[in-house]
């Protein structure tokens, strides 16, 4: 076992723990945006962000495993200007219409701008002007949205296995899509879309119709989908 400090609370985990999962042991709170606790670590959004004392270089929570008696900040003046900048800089190119986002109200990236305090974007805007893709009967896909945090694409892998989509290209030309340009067939488990943080993946079943806060939870036996096949 490791014993680390968070916020200079100790805690002891064992050996290959992430800094994200030491200070949920030691019940400290660390913004995330590209992490999910079922996928493997990525480190795209860097909003975890935290310092380690005698370190020059902020580490990124979801990455880093910590090492023996480690020394972890999670909150100073200067990790609220970096989680403020990242949440900025992923909002310049992400359109600002949540009031008509079927994401508007369940939006990790509306979360976060509110729980960094983000009230203005510093940086010029670059408006895109994409195409609602509206192809697949099920997935309604607005590249527009999508902050590349790769969960969609990490889940689709991961845990689903067909490997249906992928990023493409390179640099700000990089998007979510399928190889080759080629139509979005899969299993339409609808995981891309569970995971989606953003308005960027929506079910065109759903969209619009409901509310999450008036749906009701169900037992189901598909530990997969969340299409909510009961048990009874
Ligand atoms: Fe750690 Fe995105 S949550 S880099």
């Amino acid at each position: 076992m490791l014993t680390v400090k968070i916020n200079g609370k100790e805690v002891e985990v064992p050996a290959g723990t992430t800094i994200l999962d030491a200070a949920k042991e030691a019940g400290v709170h660390i913004p995330v945006l590209c992490h999910d606790s079922r996928l493997n670590p990525f480190g795209a959004c860097r909003v975890c962000l935290v310092e380690q004392v005698g370190m020059p270089k902020l580490q990124a929570a979801c990455t880093t495993p910590v090492t023996d008696k480690m020394e972890i900040i999670t909150e100073s003046e200067k990790l609220s200007r970096v989680r403020k900048t990242a949440v900025e800089l992923l909002l310049i190119n992400h359109p600002l219409d949540c009031p008509v986002c079927d994401k508007g109200g369940e939006c990790t990236l509306q979360d976060l701008t509110y729980e960094v305090g983000v009230t203005k974007v510093r940086f010029d805007a670059v408006p895109n002007d994409t195409p609602v893709d509206h192809t697949n009967p099920f997935i309604e896909r607005d590249i527009d949205r999508c902050v590349l945090c790769g969960r969609c694409v990490r889940i689709c892998d991961e845990v689903v296995n067909i490997q249906a989509i992928s990023f493409l290209n390179r640099g700000t030309d990089t998007m979510i899509g399928t190889s080759f340009e080629q139509p979005w067939n899969c299993e339409y488990c609808g995981q891309c879309i569970s995971v989606c943080p953003v308005g960027s993946l929506n079910n065109r079943v759903y969209l619009f119709k409901n509310r999450p806060w008036n749906l009701e939870s169900e037992k189901t036996i598909c530990g997969l989908c969340s299409c909510g096949c009961t048990v009874s």
